[in-house]
């Protein structure tokens, strides 16, 4: 069965609390989804393999240790993926990205693939699926379903609110899939909408709503 992290850092937590708040500006929202995400990246990463190295000082020899040549890419679920993925950027800047379209059909909330677009070298990197909100978990198991059946072996899921319906979904159909996240909310809805939550992540940060 695969692990759930929720972060509880008090940087994260702090930061959830004003993007959570619905009289936050889009500004202030997308700013915290990509400092939210820069953190998490750096507690989710922790598990990284480092090598030995030895680097010349101004003054001795020094032994270090480098992140030993895993490929990684992040691949975040449009719309609202996109808002985390600058924060990991920072933190990883040569990471590979690629981009699943997947919009929720609000009648069914079943997830529709509108864009595929992966890095050609894809299924020899280990792959962090990135979305803020993980509710029914249609949207994060379609996407990780789609990168199986491309060959890819090893994925994390990084989001930043988790309802408990979808964790359980999630950990259904793709048991190996480690899930990151900054808080595990209370349920869902009856429009499928993470109850307390912060509304829906693609409004907030486009503006559209
Ligand atoms: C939201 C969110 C997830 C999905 C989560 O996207 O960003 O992708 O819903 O819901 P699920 O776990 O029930 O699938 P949405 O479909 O609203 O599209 P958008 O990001 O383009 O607004
Ligand atoms: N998608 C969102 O953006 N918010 C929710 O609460 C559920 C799905």
């Amino acid at each position: 069965m695969s692990k759930v992290m929720v972060f509880t850092h008090p940087l994260i937590q702090h930061k959830l609390s004003i993007l959570r708040d619905e009289k936050t500006s889009v500004k202030e929202f997308r700013e915290l989804i990509s400092e939210i995400a820069q953190l998490m990246c750096y507690e989710a990463t922790r598990d990284l393999p480092l090598e030995e190295v030895k680097v010349q000082t101004p003054v001795a020899e020094a032994t270090c240790h480098r992140i030993a040549g895993k490929k990684l890419a992040i691949v975040p679920i449009l719309r609202a993926g996109l808002g985390m993925v600058d924060g990991m950027v920072a933190m990883m800047p040569n990471v590979k990205v690629g981009h699943i379209g997947l919009f929720r059909d609000p009648e069914t909330l079943a997830p529709v693939k509108y864009y595929y677009k992966m890095p050609p070298d894809i299924t020899e990197r280990d792959v962090i699926i990135v979305d803020p909100m993980l509710a029914t978990g249609g949207s994060a198991i379609a996407a990780a379903t789609f990168l199986k059946e491309e060959g890819v072996k090893n994925i994390k899921l990084m989001c930043i609110i988790a309802a408990p319906e979808g964790v359980a979904a999630m950990q259904k159909v793709h048991p190996d899939v480690d899930i990151f996240a900054a808080a595990e909310d209370d349920h869902l809805n009856e429009h499928g909408y993470i109850v307390p939550g912060l509304g829906d992540a693609g409004d907030r940060i486009f503006g559209t709503k």
